[in-house]
């Protein structure tokens, strides 16, 4: 597929580029799920024009950046992480002149905008995988096992359940650590580097800053494709290092990359970044990802994993803050994703968590990554009818853990609630479409349908309904994001743990002290200054502070 674009102007370049201390270590960055998003045409899918048209929004909510979801051509196995060519929009979600359009109106905005890459598998509709010959170089082909060939070459299995191997009419096998029609590429063809490399020039010669790499543990195997010995596999993902995941091959192609990105950016004059979406058992394997000569960011699933205990939080943010410090890199901190059940859920169904653990994210030093309808504090919609699922670990059985997503174990998540995946730990749950104003659905999410259905009740949750009410969770992020903005140093200064109670983390920032309770009752404690913000209600009697019970507030010190 070839598409033109129409501009006839260069390249627009981003906001405040150059180099400098590197804007992406202190960044928000907001993630729009763009099939949820704002649909512009009336089909009932997010598109670009209908992102676009809400870069506005972003702006005053006060990110810094857009990461968007696949939006290539792809036959939609899996969300857009099949790509069948890297170089084109999917018309499900516009034109490549729509993309362009959207990057300008970004960066006039003062807004950066991140895309994706998928570099571990295409879909299998790809041009390679088409090609007899070029696929049996540029993907995993083995011969199977048994007398005829008739067993998987080896005992992997996919992330989204069954087996990773796939018999062919030839009768070999091809590997797929996710769904048969993302085949995964030999990273050992020479080929397959120039050719992302070539994808990655295209879109920074768009104007992109960034990739979020997906899949960024995932292309090296383990030389001769080793059995594990035994099953429920995608419970091991990020528990330890697996012959498919998280080879220490895979951070030669990252330095590859961030000589690429690096080079491109002196050219231009830009600072482009990558962020690996990375599963590693450890938070010192995770920062191998982020070493000066690799890529930027990594995102830090053990602290969305973490459960709400202020021993547990404060452990992993020791030990993130700890091992990226030690490569000189930022942490990067996530609560919710399109592969997670939304954190007010996971949270133990509590709002008030949810509150208080994003205004945590946003008081710790790094920089954050925000999914879209976190800030109006929506919840997982759990009732989804089957007929309208379509991630493909329901099709497979499988539940969607791991490299799929950042899942948690059933039995390390909070209140017994069941965090691997949504309903059932699958994914469409939280990747219902927004409500943007209105009382009944789509609450113009577009001017037709949304294709998932939205909850009946969400008419209190809208954007519009939100607006303006100084109690809303989408006032709650706004003043959050503008403290962050005007407190110098919050976002990459020092932090250090003051005294607090038993269930009551309290640390400094540059400006303020931070406390979170994350105990179900109010605490009271000396004041330690005056309230700036707090995700709940706190009062101050005397020189007496009263923490409500699951609440995190921000003290002028
Ligand atoms: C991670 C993506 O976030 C997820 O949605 C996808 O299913 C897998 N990678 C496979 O590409």
């Amino acid at each position: 597929m070839t598409q033109e674009l129409t501009s006839p102007s260069p390249a627009p370049q981003a906001p405040g580029t150059g180099r400098g201390p590197g804007w992406w270590r202190d960044a928000v960055i907001y993630q729009v799920y763009v099939r949820s998003f704002a649909d512009s045409d009336g089909d009932g899918i997010g598109d670009l024009r209908g992102a676009r048209e809400r870069l506005p929004y972003l702006k005053d909510l006060g990110v810094d950046a857009v990461w968007l979801t696949p939006f290539y051509a792809s036959p939609q196995a899996d969300g857009g992480y099949d790509v069948a060519d890297y170089r084109a929009v999917d018309p499900l979600f516009g034109t490549l002149q729509d993309a362009d359009d959207l990057i300008r109106t970004a960066h006039d905005l003062g807004l950066r905008v991140i895309v994706d890459i998928v570099p571990n598998h295409t879909s299998d509709r790809h041009p390679w995988f088409q090609d007899p010959e070029l696929s049996r170089q540029r993907y995993l082909f083995r011969p199977g096992k048994g007398e005829s060939g008739e067993l998987p070459p080896n005992d992997w299995e996919s992330v989204f359940g069954g087996p990773a191997w796939t018999r062919t009419d030839r009768g070999d096998w091809y590997l797929h650590l996710f769904a048969p029609e993302q085949p995964d590429l030999n990273w050992d063809n020479p080929e397959v580097h120039t050719e992302f490399e070539a994808i990655m020039r295209f879109w920074l010669d768009l104007g992109v800053d960034g990739f979020r790499v997906d899949v960024a543990h995932g292309m090296i195997k383990a030389p001769g494709l080793p059995d594990i010995g035994h099953g429920a596999q995608a419970q091991l993902i990020g528990a330890q290092v697996l012959p498919f995941f998280d080879q220490d091959g895979v951070h030669a192609i990252h330095r590859a990359w961030r000589r690429l990105l690096d080079g491109y950016g002196d050219a231009h004059g830009r600072q482009v970044i990558g962020v690996a979406e990375a599963w590693a058992p450890t938070a010192e394997r995770l920062a191998l990802y982020v070493r000066p000569d690799e890529l930027h960011q990594a995102f830090n699933f053990q602290f969305l994993n973490a459960p709400w205990q202020s021993d547990a939080l404060r452990s992993v943010i020791d030990a993130s803050l700890a091992a990226t410090a030690s490569v000189g890199a930022p942490t990067t901190w996530v609560l919710s994703n399109h592969d997670v059940v939304r954190h007010t859920t996971r949270l133990g169904g509590s709002l008030a968590r949810a509150r208080a653990a994003t205004l945590l994210m946003l008081a710790l030093p790094g920089s954050a990554y925000l999914y879209q309808g976190e800030e109006l504090g929506l919840p997982e919609v759990t009732d989804l009818p089957d007929e309208v699922r379509q991630d493909p670990a329901f099709f497979r059985g499988g539940r969607a853990t791991g490299a799929a997503g950042p899942g948690t174990d059933t039995e390390s998540a909070p209140d017994g609630v069941a965090a691997a995946g949504g309903q059932d730990g699958f994914r469409d749950g939280c990747r219902v479409p927004l409500p943007w104003s209105g009382e009944l659905p789509p609450y113009d999410f577009g001017p037709g349908g949304s294709w998932l259905p939205q909850p009946a009740d969400w008419g209190g949750l809208t954007v519009a309904a939100q607006t303006g009410d100084p109690a809303s969770t989408l006032e709650l992020y706004r003043a959050a994001l503008d403290l962050r903005r005007r407190l110098p140093g919050l976002g990459d200064g020092p932090m250090t743990w003051a005294p607090a109670p038993d269930g009551v983390l309290a640390f400094t920032r540059p400006g303020l002290l931070c406390t979170v309770n994350t105990l179900g009752h109010d605490v009271e404690l000396p004041a330690p200054g005056t309230p700036l913000l707090s995700s709940a209600p706190v009062t101050v009697d005397d020189a007496t502070g009263r923490l409500p019970g699951d609440s995190c507030t921000w003290w002028a010190i």
